[in-house]
């Protein structure tokens, strides 16, 4: 079984004799009416290359030549585990829940030939190699986060960074909904934030936001896809876009100018006045409304134009405005100087001691953290001095260095059990198109992907070979990936 490029690498794979041959009359059948979906996502994905018709059905006996999704497997593979079985007449997906048969078809993409990713008809064969396959995330947080308010990226370029990320078993997409230089999410009681918010984006490019009907229609994208949104309102800081749609926010009563510049902590939502608290509380609720995943990011990075003993009682008292719309708060790793909800989850991009001290007391309270080192993770960050986009600040990360890490002793100290997984962060000052955000993330974005999802014990000897196996893929997909020098 040739399961060597395999992205993130299977907890276990037995090899088998010979391959399952998709042709002409290979059906995809499913027991239960909650997998017709993921049956008509594999069929949908595998006919544009295949030309094959690959009609979706409900089972009836022992067929042959047939990919059967079935229920009734081992519960230990949990909410997001599936097994796979390959023999040369017929292939077997099961899992406890749909999210698992979702993640085996990733797998079963990848076993197949990479120009099956290609959207028109191709040669083959389309040889699956028979085998077996046990496998399980270790973590049960795998994100993304896309920054649409430093550049706004339209519901089609999201769209495509899903696709992608569904690719490698990625389960949350964390939008960056909100900063100095932009808002971009309709809030139909402050009209003002997407209207005069919205306006803006770095460097004077065309701003821009999702209408609650766009911003629908990408959580109902990503929910097909097993993927959750967490959205962002960051705050009491990077929010400038707001200060300048409504006056009434700003200690003095002044509404900011706009703003297109790549500094940051330069503003403060009014933390005593209470209406302050009223626009926080209506902004979350419809955001809450529209968002069917349980977590609500409230940033709280970078407040140095806040007091301290003000943020603290501003985050605490954030947290709950979060709580009584039905959702759990994830807060940057600043939030954790506050006092933390038991139900919180703290997201460290810094390292520094000040910084691990605030994920050690996040989880001395019950929370969980999020790991998005920006050393690591951070995908904006240049992979070397001759990289045309991203920035430096936490130095330049190549694709190895993205992926060498541990994160059970990234933080000295930290129970590993507070853990919730990990993130691979692309900040936007510098990106523009879908084209400059691929190009960022591939080829750093699968290895994250690992992390997250595979068993410790990772080494960039095994993977190197195993990434560069995925560049065809990338090509058939139209991938704007950046040609690391290590992978040719
Ligand atoms: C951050 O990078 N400011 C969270």
């Amino acid at each position: 079984m040739q399961t060597h490029n395999i992205i993130p690498m299977p907890v276990q794979m037995t090899p088998g004799a010979g391959a399952f041959a998709l042709d002409a009359e290979t059906a995809v059948a499913y027991d239960a009416p909650a997998l017709a979906a993921v049956a008509e996502f594999l069929a949908g994905l595998l006919r544009p290359a295949t030309g094959l018709p690959l009609p979706v059905q409900p089972a009836t006996g022992a067929q042959p030549n047939r990919i059967h999704f079935t229920t009734g497997a081992d519960p230990e593979l949990g909410d997001e585990g599936y097994e796979l079985a390959i023999t040369p007449t017929v292939v077997t997906v099961r899992a406890p829940q749909p999210a698992g048969h979702f993640y085996a078809v990733q797998t079963l993409r990848q076993l197949l030939p990479p120009a099956v990713e290609s959207s028109t008809q191709q040669p083959g064969p389309w040889l699956l190699p028979a085998g077996t396959i046990r496998d399980y995330p270790r973590y049960g947080w795998r994100s993304a986060m896309l920054d649409v308010a430093r550049h706004f990226f339209g519901v089609a370029d999201v769209k495509r960074y899903i696709d992608l990320l569904a690719l490698y078993k990625f389960n949350r997409l964390h939008l960056h909904l909100s900063d100095d230089q932009g808002w971009r999410i309709e809030i139909k009681s402050w009209p003002r934030l997407a209207e005069v918010g919205g306006r803006t984006a770095v460097g004077g490019a065309p701003g821009g936001y999702y209408t609650q009907a766009d911003y629908a229609a990408i959580v109902a994208y990503a929910a097909a896809r097993h993927i959750v949104i967490v959205p962002e309102i960051d705050m009491p800081s990077h929010t400038n876009a707001a200060l300048a749609a409504y006056a009434e926010l700003n200690c003095d009563g002044v509404a900011r100018s706009p703003y297109t510049g790549v500094e940051v902590g330069f503003s403060s939502l009014c933390v005593e006045k209470e209406i302050t608290y009223r626009f926080i509380d209506d902004v979350l609720r419809e955001l809450a409304a529209l968002t069917p995943g349980p977590y609500l990011h409230i940033g709280g990075d970078e407040a140095h134009a806040t007091l301290d003993e003000e943020y603290r009682i501003f985050m605490a008292r954030v947290q709950e405005l979060v709580s009584r719309h039905g959702k759990r708060p994830v807060g940057w790793e600043e939030m954790g100087k506050a006092q933390m909800r038991r139900d919180a989850l703290l997201q460290q991009w810094r390292l520094t001691p000040d910084a691990a001290d605030h994920a050690l007391s996040a989880a001395a309270q019950g929370a969980q953290v999020i790991l998005a080192p920006a050393n690591r993770t951070y995908l904006d960050m240049k992979y070397d001095e001759q990289t045309p986009l991203g920035l430096t600040w936490a130095g330049y990360i190549t694709p190895e260095q993205s992926y060498t890490w541990e994160p059970s002793t990234l933080i000295p100290g930290l129970d590993p059990a507070a853990i919730a997984g990990v993130e691979a962060a692309l900040w936007a000052e510098t990106l523009v198109t879908i084209a400059d955000i691929e190009y960022m993330a591939f080829p750093r974005l699968p290895g994250i992907a690992e992390i997250g999802w595979s068993p410790a014990g990772r080494s960039w000897d095994e993977y190197r070979p195993r990434l560069a196996a995925h560049k065809p893929r990338w090509d058939a997909l139209g991938v704007n990936y950046y040609k690391a020098p290590d992978l040719e």
